[in-house]
């Protein structure tokens, strides 16, 4: 038997009623946040991602779905949606044209992770990027977002925040930290030995305890913000004081995309084991221009939705609609064609084979229709058919034409 790639899930049935009521969800939060619908392709040149996500990252030194097409093209699946979307904000000159720009997207990422709870090597986001405001008030405001989003679904969270620093005082830090890293190089992993070349913040992301009990002591990029970062981060904890949204500062939060700067994110669940960060986010005023783009500072988040599902409290599905049965072989004829009317304004879901009233209230019960409609021989007999309401139990027999 062939079955699906490890890591790459069919969404089927309940779960994918669980997709369907979260994208409602974003995609109604994000309409009144301003955001407007964006998609695209799942396949890009692999520049891309190794000029934005960065070669220092995981996801381009090791989780890239990476090929040569049969023109000759190294490409790529998408391992994350902000690259594409810029990359289409700057092919259609966005950025020359000027002014505010608020896009959302959601579609599937592809990354060669060892899968695992929660870890999935094609899965799903729901994203948003903002383009062309320097305030921190749309950081905030994105926080704010992802907080709407989860509390509709009745999702609990905590964010985690940090500030990245900008061009001017994140070098002097990363001084700092090599300094440190040096005077600690005969205790820390290998991994760390390499990332200290590459790109020495993401020692502080590390999962060796060793390691963590030593950047515990590490330098903090907190202390070496300049007047603006340190503003900027200052405004935006009090903007989430106001609205009285907790957060914890988490000074080793780096997040695993390079193209970040100042304000960085991520929303944690306690709910869902090991891979717990179900949303993250943050500022990358410099990629739009790393890009060959005109300079413009822009913001987003992605929300993990497979790592959703399970804590998602769907509503009770509504009834709605038409079943329509028949009783006899010679009804079915007349059922197809009733039901196939009726499709012209409602939902309908016809049964193609005769079976008692009693399978017929089963199956319209099963697949919450509002109205079961059956015909036998003796409604046949009189032009009629017969109809129960499964909200209110009203049945009656009425004129075909009238139905
Ligand atoms: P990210 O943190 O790499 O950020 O991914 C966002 C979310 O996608 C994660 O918090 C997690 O819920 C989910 N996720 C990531 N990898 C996997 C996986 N292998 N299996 C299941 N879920 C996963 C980004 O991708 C950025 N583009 C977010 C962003 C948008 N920053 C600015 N704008």
């Amino acid at each position: 038997m062939i079955r699906s790639l490890r890591g790459m899930n069919d969404i089927l049935e309940e779960e994918y009623r669980r997709f369907d009521y979260f994208h409602k969800v974003a995609c109604d939060v994000a309409g009144r946040y301003g955001f407007h619908y964006v998609e695209t392709p799942l396949l890009e040149e692999t520049a891309l991602f190794r000029r934005s996500v960065g070669e220092s990252s995981d996801i381009v030194g090791k989780e890239m779905y990476q090929f040569i097409d049969k023109g000759g093209n190294d490409v790529c699946l998408r391992p994350e949606g902000t690259a594409g979307v810029v990359r289409a904000f700057i092919q259609h000159k966005y950025d020359k044209k000027g002014g505010v720009y608020r896009f959302f997207y959601h579609g599937p990422m592809f990354r060669y992770e060892r899968p695992q709870k929660g870890r999935l090597r094609e899965f799903h986001q729901f994203g948003v990027e903002s383009f062309g405001i320097a305030s921190v008030y749309e950081d905030a405001s994105l926080i704010l977002m992802v907080g709407d989003i989860f509390d509709t679904l009745g999702i609990g969270y905590t964010l985690q925040l940090n500030s990245l620093g900008c061009h001017e005082c994140m070098p002097p830090y990363k001084e700092h930290l090599i300094s440190f890293i040096e005077a600690h190089s005969e205790q820390i992993c290998a991994d760390c030995q390499r990332r200290k070349m590459t790109n020495p913040i993401r020692v502080l992301d590390c999962k060796n305890g060793e390691c963590q009990a030593i950047y515990a002591d590490a330098p903090k990029l907190m202390d070496h913000l300049c007047s603006s970062c340190s503003l900027d981060f200052k405004t935006l904890t009090a903007r989430l004081d106001e609205h009285a949204f907790s957060y914890t500062i988490d000074t080793h939060l780096v997040r695993g995309l390079d193209y970040y700067s100042k304000t960085a994110f991520e929303f944690i669940s306690s709910d869902i084991g090991a891979q717990n960060a179900i949303a993250g986010g943050g500022r990358y005023d410099r990629l739009i221009e790393f890009l060959d783009g005109k300079p413009t500072p822009a913001v987003g988040f992605a929300i993990g939705v497979e790592r959703l599902l399970e804590l998602i409290q769907l509503p009770q599905p509504e009834r709605e609609g038409y079943y329509f049965g028949a009783m006899d072989a010679q009804s079915l004829p007349l059922i197809l064609t009733l039901g196939q009317r009726k499709r012209r304004t409602d939902k309908a879901i016809i049964e193609y084979s005769a079976k008692s009233l009693k399978a017929h209230l089963k199956n319209a019960d099963r697949v919450h229709a509002r109205h079961c409609a059956v015909i036998g021989e003796n409604e046949r007999k009189q032009n009629g058919i017969w109809i129960k309401d499964l909200v209110t139990k009203e049945e009656m027999v009425i004129p075909i034409d009238s139905l």
